[in-house]
């Protein structure tokens, strides 16, 4: 029998690229439940909405009847668990719905996987695994000259987005060393790539550097992130949850920190490159902006065990996945014009006004 991996959020900016990748790669089937928030976008799932192993239905992870039934009925080996509300800023302004989706939502979906996983035959539970897509956020801010995060490092999240991501971390934990569940959890740093919602900085600046609108830094444009590109990130994802050893954590980063200020300078001289420039530099559309409250200065991961253990390391250059990542945003206008209308234009507005 064919297997089913039930894929949680999978319309949106990892998870869409998780479930391309898969229906690519491998035989099993995928069952994608979202529940079609402003970042969730179904047009990135186009090229496999008519394929024979992907179904999608749309819902919400908090709705224990509808998980319970799709366990029951579509019988999954695994649990893939994307679904999130996912943008710092807005767990800023607003952090209801990520404590609803984040927290409650991810305790719904243990409680039915554990119920799920108690009542499957002997084959099938020694196969089930419930596989937690997490951030390198929870750990907090690192110094200058700090060693990156390990899986070790104590957790210290400081945004409400982070903080509840954590706690979901924390419930995983618990239902593998209370109840066994076979868990996974991946911890990883910053994705770019194909399909991340203009909101997030790399889309954003790509879009506003392509319109010579104003390119918004936080503060003095000095912190560090670590960039990985989103198909790496799939691929490690896809090899823990093949050969991960259950109940542990994964650290998965690119080994690549880079200043916000230099992904962007990045930025326009590949749009410069690409667009051609008539006029001014891009980088002079740089606008330093109020800071974010709260921003962690720095994060980096430190990815070895995972390369270690199950000889995961990432494959692209950040040079060559930004240039790709370029190339995208710009030949997919159409992509662009349908998220970039209604609601995206109220945030952008409510947001960069103040
Ligand atoms: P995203 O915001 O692009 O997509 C989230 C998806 O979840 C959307 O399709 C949305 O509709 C869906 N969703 C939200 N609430 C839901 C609910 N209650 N029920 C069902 N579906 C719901 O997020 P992303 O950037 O693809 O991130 C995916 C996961 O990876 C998240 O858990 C995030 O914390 C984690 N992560 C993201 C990054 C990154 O750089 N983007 C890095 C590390 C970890
Ligand atoms: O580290 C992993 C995390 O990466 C994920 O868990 C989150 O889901 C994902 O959104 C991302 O969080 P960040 O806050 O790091 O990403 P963002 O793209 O929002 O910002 C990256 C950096 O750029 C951060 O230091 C803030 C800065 N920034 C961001 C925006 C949107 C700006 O300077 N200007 C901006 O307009």
């Amino acid at each position: 029998m064919q297997e089913t991996v039930f894929v949680t959020g999978g319309a949106g900016f990892i998870g869409s690229n998780f479930i391309l990748r898969q229906l690519a790669q491998n035989s099993s089937s995928i069952l994608n439940l979202d529940k079609l928030t402003y970042a969730g976008n179904l047009r990135n799932l186009d090229a496999i909405a008519s394929d024979n192993r992907y179904e999608f239905v749309h819902g919400d992870i908090g709705d224990r009847a509808l998980v319970r039934r799709l366990l029951q009925d579509r019988t999954p080996h695994a649990v893939v668990h994307f679904a999130a509300e996912s943008h710092v800023d807005r767990s800023i302004r607003g952090p209801d719905d990520f404590i609803r989706t984040n927290v409650d939502g991810t305790f719904a979906l243990l409680e039915e996987a554990r119920a799920y996983y108690e009542n499957l035959r002997e084959q099938p539970r020694q196969n089930f695994r419930f596989l937690h897509v997490s951030t390198d956020e929870v750990y907090g801010s690192l110094a200058p000259a700090d060693p990156p995060f390990s899986e070790r490092t104590p957790y210290a999240p400081n945004s409400p987005y982070a903080a509840s991501k954590a706690a979901s971390d924390h419930l995983v934990r618990a239902y593998h060393h209370t109840y066994g569940l076979p868990t996974l959890t991946t911890n990883c740093s910053n994705n770019y790539g194909p399909f991340q919602f203009p909101e997030k900085l790399i889309p954003l600046m790509i879009l506003n550097a392509r319109d010579r609108k104003p390119l918004p830094v936080y503060g003095d444009g000095q912190n560090v992130r670590d960039w990985l590109y989103v198909e790496d990130h799939c691929a490690a994802i896809a090899t823990v949850l093949a050969r991960g050893r259950v109940g542990e954590t994964y650290n998965i980063g690119g080994w690549n920190e880079k200043r916000n200020l230099d992904i962007v300078y990045l930025i326009c001289d590949l749009v410069d490159e690409i667009e051609g420039r008539s006029g001014a530099a891009r980088r002079e559309l740089i606008t330093f902006v109020k800071d974010r409250p709260g921003h962690d200065r720095r994060y980096a991961m430190d990815a070895s065990k995972i390369e270690r253990e199950l000889g995961w390391r990432p494959r692209e250059t950040f040079e060559t996945g930004i240039r790709k990542t370029v190339l995208w945003y710009l030949e997919n206008a159409a992509w662009v014009k349908e998220v970039t209308s209604g609601s995206y234009r109220q945030w952008i507005e409510t947001h960069y006004s103040s």
